[in-house]
């Protein structure tokens, strides 16, 4: 057997064990707790969170982080389907947003300045000349207070942290909130929450890596992606939209019949990294996407009440990142499906709006179905 095939048992070993171990800190047999490590002179923690259908989810209130998702695949055998690491201090070290929630906000923001009610904010420009995914410490880089129940639903975790007014630039004091639920229909779902002292941005988004063959397994391209999209927002090579809706229909985005993703990856530069309008009202639940993979016969779909979803092929990984059991994660070994905003909708007023008012709560839905194809 090799040392990653190995390493892979071991890890599914100890999941598992986790879930049947009774010497929990935490209130239930299906929620175990760990210390995980220090950030600041504070403890950070490990949660393992044991759902139904035979999902288990660990996950760290640093960053918000899902370190680890195990699902079954058509056999029974589980494998884990993100991409991550095994030790606090790999996340702290960098990377690129594994697992994690970001904000304030996700995506771009052109020339990483934007003007609430006259008046402009400057922020870190990270990405060239842009702003992306919440500057240089967002919501990714911060140690969450934590909460954990078992409900009727099944277990969950809730994540809640206090970005002070004027945190990465941006104006306001947020009151954030993320709930993690494994629920006992073999869901992940993420609610989201936010509400402001002042009039400012709030676009918070999961930054899930998905290998559904499991994260050490090769590349995503043999996967296969449905998206219930009929628009894009055709962008710059900075990737900030220009501001149209366009088709898809007669472009290598289309995938509302389900396309493998290698079929034509290599019209688009680099790999797939692009937002589509999810067809439907936003506000209202509706699917995003569904992705296949093949041989395990996993399959995930996607529910929002957001009206975007990034889908990033991990086009930049580079095999230079050495995640879980010592896997090397190569050129598109992982792939992003986000449901948030249009990026840089900040300047584009007739887009579905990232400002958020005193008195108002940002509400933001997202439902991880897991079910096997046989
Ligand atoms: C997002 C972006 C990508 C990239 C990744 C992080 O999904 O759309 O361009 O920045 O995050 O590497």
């Amino acid at each position: 057997m090799s040392r990653e095939a190995r390493a892979l048992l071991l890890a599914a070993a100890a999941a598992m064990a986790a879930c049947a171990s009774r010497e929990s800190q935490a209130p239930s047999g299906r929620i175990q707790r760990r210390p995980f490590g220090q950030v600041e002179g504070r403890t950070a923690h490990l949660y393992t969170l044991c759902g139904g259908r035979g999902l288990v989810a660990k996950i760290t209130d640093y960053g918000a982080i899902v370190t680890e998702l195990w699902v079954p695949d058509r056999e029974g055998k589980k494998a884990d389907v993100v991409l991550g690491f095994d030790t606090l201090e790999a996340y702290l070290a960098g990377h690129p947003y594994f697992g994690c929630i970001v904000g304030r906000c996700a995506n771009r923001i052109a020339g990483a300045q934007f003007p609430i009610d006259g008046k402009t904010y400057r922020l870190a420009a990270n990405d060239g000349p842009n702003h992306l995914h919440g500057g240089v410490r967002g919501f990714d880089k911060h140690l969450w207070d934590s909460a954990a129940k078992d409900g009727p639903e099944g277990p969950s975790l809730t994540l809640t942290r206090t970005s002070p007014d004027g945190e990465e630039g941006y104006p306001g004091t947020v009151r954030a909130s993320v709930t993690y639920t494994l629920t006992d229909a073999g869901e992940l779902k993420i609610e989201m929450t936010a509400v402001t002292d002042r009039p400012t941005i709030v676009n918070l988004a999961h930054h899930g890596y998905w290998n559904l063959a499991g994260h050490a397994s090769g590349d995503i391209l043999g996967h296969v992606l449905q998206v219930n999209a009929e628009l894009f927002t055709p962008a710059d090579a900075t990737l900030i939209p220009f501001g149209t809706l366009a088709p898809v229909e007669g472009t290598p985005f289309d995938f509302r019949r389900g396309m493998r993703i290698g079929e034509d990856i290599d019209v688009a530069p680099g790999g797939y990294d692009l937002n589509f309008c999810i067809n439907g009202p936003m506000g209202e639940l509706r699917w995003a996407a569904r992705l296949t993979e093949p041989k395990s016969g996993r399959w995930m779909e996607i529910l929002t009440t957001e009206p975007g979803l990034q889908f990033y092929s991990g086009n930049f990984l580079d095999g230079t990142i050495r995640g879980k059991g010592g896997a090397v994660y190569a050129k598109h070994q992982g792939l992003c499906l986000e449901t948030q905003r249009y990026p840089d909708s900040i300047h584009h007023p007739d887009w579905p709006t990232v400002i958020l008012r005193p008195g108002e709560t940002y509400r933001h839905l997202m439902i991880h179905r897991f079910d096997v194809k046989r």
